[in-house]
């Protein structure tokens, strides 16, 4: 048995599955975020461990026999967040997450002292990467800063109080900013330019390597007396691409979560920093992935149904499931600022184009197109980086909505895969890579891609419409940047 643990924005997920892969049960525990300022986004480490004890506890209640022979366990998480421990392995304060724009000055200053800082990282310094927010906790909290003896992911710090290692994978190391993406390394030239340390990063491995086992402790609590390994893991988008087998070159999917993501898998490393395209590495040795990142995609659609009053599912769902054409309204979904293609965690969210008969079902399409567009932006920002998309998987919450995949498909002119089960994505990665670190199988052969329940082809009767909303919609950015 294998256990794949996803430590996401709003809640930690567990997925065991057998040798064959089948799934044998899930649990998931729910996670609240603070934001204590306009823009600012934080977690308390410990509600993570928490949440992690109780999905073991369910899941210890639904299969008892099966948690006793887990073997290995994988693990999976949002990316970006600064951890911040002392010497004595204690959190110093709350983490600061991925959609967190407080450090957008310390991004101009990495560039300001390391210049070669793009070329050395292959992207552009963004405020929700975990480099800029140390420089402003040494800027804002330099006592913290000064106590700072290891700066770890959310998932990293599972890992620590799961095994006691200090480890981390290249996928989500390769998001902090400190890592040399092309040669999967720390890069000295940048830790310099934050005033940080190799001593205060963990140690490197591939996402399908063991990095340690469950401490011998943590092994009777939890029932699993095999002291399972755990694997080096992933971000939540790479375990996801491992998750429904997006291992190949030109291998794309998108992932309609809080955060939206257009992924493909490269062979090579290609960054386009300039559009602030992500180039980070793959689960694998000599694999890399590119994304394009929207900050608020389910998130802009849960924005709006709180404004409304009324549940996401019950406002897709009064918009039917025939697509007429764009909304007369176009929304900017930059709720939290946007990282692919303009990187600007300044900017906020726009309505253009409001009339008297402007309504929920108006605001709610305009909502679904906005996202649609910025997956557009994306994969423009991926075609000028020599990546030819021709189709894409779709997994996430938001694929509930048929109609909004239909957009979708209309506005980037590919057909979307649905796969059967599209929920459990990064666990059932994670769970997938415990197995592989413990018993040393290949990812080509685990890593198979899942049946497809449906395919949305794009709309040919809305594509025009569409096409000429999509150009309205990229000129909106420079005309509001500068008030
Ligand atoms: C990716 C990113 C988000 C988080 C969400 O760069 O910031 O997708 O990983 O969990």
């Amino acid at each position: 048995m294998y256990l794949g643990l996803d430590f996401g924005t709003s809640s930690v997920k567990g997925v065991l599955i057998d040798a064959k892969q089948k799934i044998i049960a899930i649990a998931s525990s729910p996670l609240k975020v603070s934001r204590p300022q306009s823009g600012w986004s934080e977690q308390n480490p410990e509600q993570w461990w928490k949440a992690t004890n109780a999905v073991i506890k369910q899941l210890r209640k639904l299969k008892p026999k099966a948690i006793a022979a887990v073997a290995g366990i994988g693990l999976s998480g949002q990316q970006h967040g600064a951890t911040l421990l002392d010497a004595a392995g204690k959190v110093l304060r709350p983490c600061i997450l991925w959609n967190d724009a407080r450090s957008f000055a310390e991004c101009q200053d990495i560039l300001a002292a390391e210049p070669k800082a793009m070329e050395i990282t292959g992207n552009i310094p963004l405020a929700g990467f975990t480099a800029p927010k140390l420089l402003w906790v040494k800027k804002h909290e330099p006592k913290i800063f000064e106590k700072t003896a290891k700066v770890l992911l959310p998932k990293d710090y599972i890992r620590f109080r799961m095994t006691g290692d200090y480890a981390s994978d290249m996928s989500d190391s390769a998001g902090t900013y400190w890592l040399d993406v092309a040669k999967r390394d720390w890069s000295d030239a940048i830790l310099k330019a934050t005033h940080m340390r190799r001593d205060q990063m963990p140690k490197l491995y591939e996402g399908t390597d063991a990095t340690g086992k469950l401490s011998a402790t943590l092994s009777k609590a939890w029932g699993m007396p095999l002291h399972p390994v755990v694997a080096g893991g992933g971000g939540d988008n790479v375990a996801s691409a491992i998750g429904i087998g997006a291992v190949k070159d030109g291998d794309a999917f998108i992932s309609l979560g809080t955060s939206g993501v257009m992924f493909v898998s490269n062979d090579r490393y290609s960054p386009n920093a300039g559009k602030a395209v992500h180039a980070f590495c793959h689960a694998m040795q000599g694999k890399w992935h590119q994304m394009g990142v929207i900050l608020s995609a389910t998130a802009s659609l849960e924005w709006l149904a709180t404004l409304l009053k009324t549940p996401a599912p019950q406002l897709t769902k009064a918009l039917g499931t025939k697509l007429a054409g764009p909304s007369e309204a176009i929304f900017l979904p930059y709720l939290s600022g946007e990282r692919t293609p303009v990187g600007d965690s300044q900017i906020r969210g726009a309505i253009i184009g409001l009339g008297h008969e402007t309504d929920s079902k108006v605001m709610t399409h305009a909502v679904l197109d906005g996202v649609a567009f910025a997956f557009r932006d994306s994969l423009e920002a991926l075609k000028a980086a020599g990546t030819n998309v021709k189709r894409v998987m779709a997994v996430g919450g938001g694929t509930h909505s048929e109609l909004w995949l239909k957009i979708i498909a209309t506005v980037l002119g590919v057909p979307v895969d649905l796969p059967v089960a599209g929920d459990v994505g990064g666990a059932f990665g994670a769970a997938r890579m415990g197995l592989m670190a413990a018993t040393g199988a290949s990812y080509g052969k685990v890593c198979t891609k899942p049946k497809i329940a449906k395919t949305i082809l794009p709309d040919l009767k809305a594509k025009a419409a569409y096409e000429a909303a999509y150009k309205r919609y990229v000129q909106i950015y420079p005309a509001i940047k500068g008030i």
